[in-house]
């Protein structure tokens, strides 16, 4: 939500750098984006732009800013305020400037009273508080470091802001309060930056040092560059540097038209590399119970995993929205497992949640993508799931990798897994994206979508539901086949698109009866089944009643065919996350940067 970044150099030409880190972030929101830099006439200039930073770039004179060694930028995702000018970042007030990640919840009592000394304010957003708190508090003591310090000391919410001075060209300052800040120096010294995580700085910084709660820190630039990292006592602290891994590789399309396409096709590798690499120190078989807490596509693999978990460990599980569990007061028990799955790591609702429970002093396991970000670091184990990084917005790989660990962590035996046979089926998939291609193209003008799918097909339903909302803003359903007869039916008629998820598995004739219930009712049916399942339809396919998507007939995926059945569904989320990508294409939509969304989540 929101993505910040900031250098200060002892060499110029530093917006290069702010453009080509704000760039990399734009996933964290491109509502709007602007930088702010101290010139070489101690000017500070400010650029600011709706939309994209492709946009940002067209009104930056690079010659003019060529000399500068200070700058902050930002990529918006709104939340106070609309999409304007006014509310794009960086704000200013006098001399000062300010990007924000965050919200400051007590933004309107801080207005209120900066109003009434005289302040005025250009737009409604919460950001601008700080800047002219700052200026405030330099009124009275015309100290940057002070003043910055005073005024985050007044701010309530969760945020990391860095500001800079146009007297002060030497100094930028920072502060993180719940929201991720990762900071670093370039191998050659040089260059000291700011951001809000290891992808703004991948290629410019090889280590980097996550702050901690409560942290700020301070970098100057005297005859070197020097920075500190002060505690919430303002005590000056170490904190540990980390590698910074998110090569280029990740952050770069690699001859993919878009970044969701090359994930899609990172798939099966994914689930290799997840399966070679898994290592843990927790046997869910020690706990009586396990409950799963996340949002999104995650709380979906959450969903997936309780057919596995009681299944194979026979340890009962229960799934639970992040942003419900942590106002519900839940009962909870010493004798249960807390797992929280998150890709980016910092969705603020699942890692509330975490803190509640390892407050009361119950076990936390997290699974997590991004090593060092907040729910990593916080949990009590983490099991890294390894997917490289993701930068489409919509998760696809993540949703393997985390799914991969759930399923070792509930089989505990890895030789139980043929995994050769679950990723053949994702090639296979991927080999025939052309079938899905001219499926998108039928697809792409349908008003309303239902998924279905029964066992552990329903969950791959949810999943397919939720990415085609999210990229082709088409009104998707995902349901259990067995409950449309308990109301979803009413609505069947030849509007409504069904797509359902039919593997060959213990379930598939009763999910075929509820196919048939569909098209009895004049609704329209695409089947994503094997050849083999087809083949028993001879109406269905002579009439050509059904459009399908044919995976090819089944490996086994486990020598035990009760965990054979159980995994039937899961390499089918290959075939649903390119209907989706393609449906989204062929709707001439940027399947990478659906409109409203951010990939991190860090606000309610
Ligand atoms: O980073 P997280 O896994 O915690 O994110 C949770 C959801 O925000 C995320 O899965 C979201 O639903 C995706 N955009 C879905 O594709």
């Amino acid at each position: 939500m929101c993505g910040i970044v900031s250098v200060l150099s002892r060499n110029d030409g530093i917006i290069r750098d702010l453009i080509d880190c704000l760039s990399r972030l734009e996933y964290r929101g491109y509502d709007s984006a602007g930088i702010a830099y101290v010139d070489k006439n101690s000017r500070l200039c400010v650029k600011k732009t709706i939309g994209k930073i492709a946009s940002l770039e067209k009104i930056i004179d690079f010659n003019e800013g060529a000399r500068c060694r200070i700058g902050i930028g930002h990529t918006r995702w709104a939340t106070h305020g609309e999409v304007t000018i006014q509310n794009a970042h960086p704000h200013t007030s006098d001399e000062v400037a300010i990007v924000h990640n965050g919200i400051i919840e007590n933004y309107e009592s801080l207005k209120e009273s900066l109003m009434k000394d005289g302040f005025v304010f250009d737009g409604v957003s919460d950001s601008e508080v700080v800047a002219k708190l700052i200026s405030y508090h330099l009124k009275k003591n015309n100290d940057f470091l002070k003043a910055f310090q005073a005024t985050i000391g007044q701010l309530k919410g969760a945020f990391a802001i860095v500001a800079i001075h146009a007297d002060y060209p030497y100094m930028l300052l920072g502060a993180k309060r719940g929201s991720p800040m990762a900071v670093g120096l370039s191998p050659d010294s040089q260059r000291f930056y700011i951001a809000s995580d290891a992808v703004a700085l991948s290629s410019l910084c090889h280590d980097i040092v996550y702050l901690d709660e409560g942290d700020s820190v301070v970098c100057e630039l005297t005859d070197e560059l020097r920075y500190r990292i002060l505690n919430s006592n303002l005590e000056v602290v170490d904190r540990q540097k980390t590698r910074n891994n998110v090569s280029l590789h990740d952050v770069t399309k690699n001859g993919f038209e878009d970044f969701m396409l090359k994930e899609i096709f990172e798939e099966p590798v994914v689930a290799q590399r997840v399966f070679r690499n898994f290592k843990c120190n927790v046997n869910v078989a020690d706990y009586r119970s396990i409950y799963i807490i996340a949002c999104g596509t995650s709380y979906y693999a959450g969903l997936l995993a309780k057919y596995w978990l009681e299944s194979l460990s026979r340890v009962h599980t229960d799934v639970e929205i992040a942003s419900e569990f942590r106002y519900r007061n839940p009962v909870l028990s010493r004798e249960t497992l807390y797992i929280f799955i998150s890709q980016s790591g910092e969705t603020i609702d699942t890692l509330s949640a975490m803190r509640q429970v390892k407050n009361m002093g119950f076990k936390t396991l997290a699974i997590v993508n991004v090593e060092g970000s907040s729910i990593a670091r916080e949990a009590d184990e983490c099991i890294h799931t390894d997917a490289g990084f993701e930068i489409g917005v919509a998760s696809t790989k993540s949703f393997v990798a985390q799914t991969m660990v759930m399923l070792l962590l509930s089989i505990q035996q890895k030789s139980r897994l043929n995994i050769d046979g679950i990723t053949y089926t994702m090639y296979s998939i991927l080999n025939d994206g052309f079938v899905i291609k001219a499926l998108a193209e039928r697809i792409k003008d349908k008003a309303r979508l239902l998924y279905l799918g029964r066992g552990g097909s329903f969950p791959i339903a949810l999943e397919g539901a939720l990415k085609m909302k999210e990229l082709s803003y088409v009104s998707a359903e995902g349901y259990p086949s067995g409950e449309i007869k308990h109301g979803p039916i009413a609505m069947i008629d030849h509007q409504v698109y069904s797509i359902i998820i039919a593997p060959d598995d213990y379930y598939v004739g009763k999910t075929i009866v509820n196919a048939r219930e569909i098209l009895a009712r004049n609704g329209e049916v695409l089947l994503i089944t094997t050849g083999k399942v087809l083949a028993n339809l001879h109406d269905l396919k002579k009439n050509k009643l059904v459009d399908h998507i044919l995976l090819k007939d089944q490996w086994e995926y486990s020598t035990d065919p009760a965990v054979d059945q159980l995994l039937r569904s899961w390499p089918y989320v290959t075939a649903i996350h390119m209907l989706a990508y393609y449906v989204a294409k062929a709707r001439g939509l940027n399947a990478d940067q659906p409109r409203n969304l951010a990939k991190s989540v860090t606000v309610e």
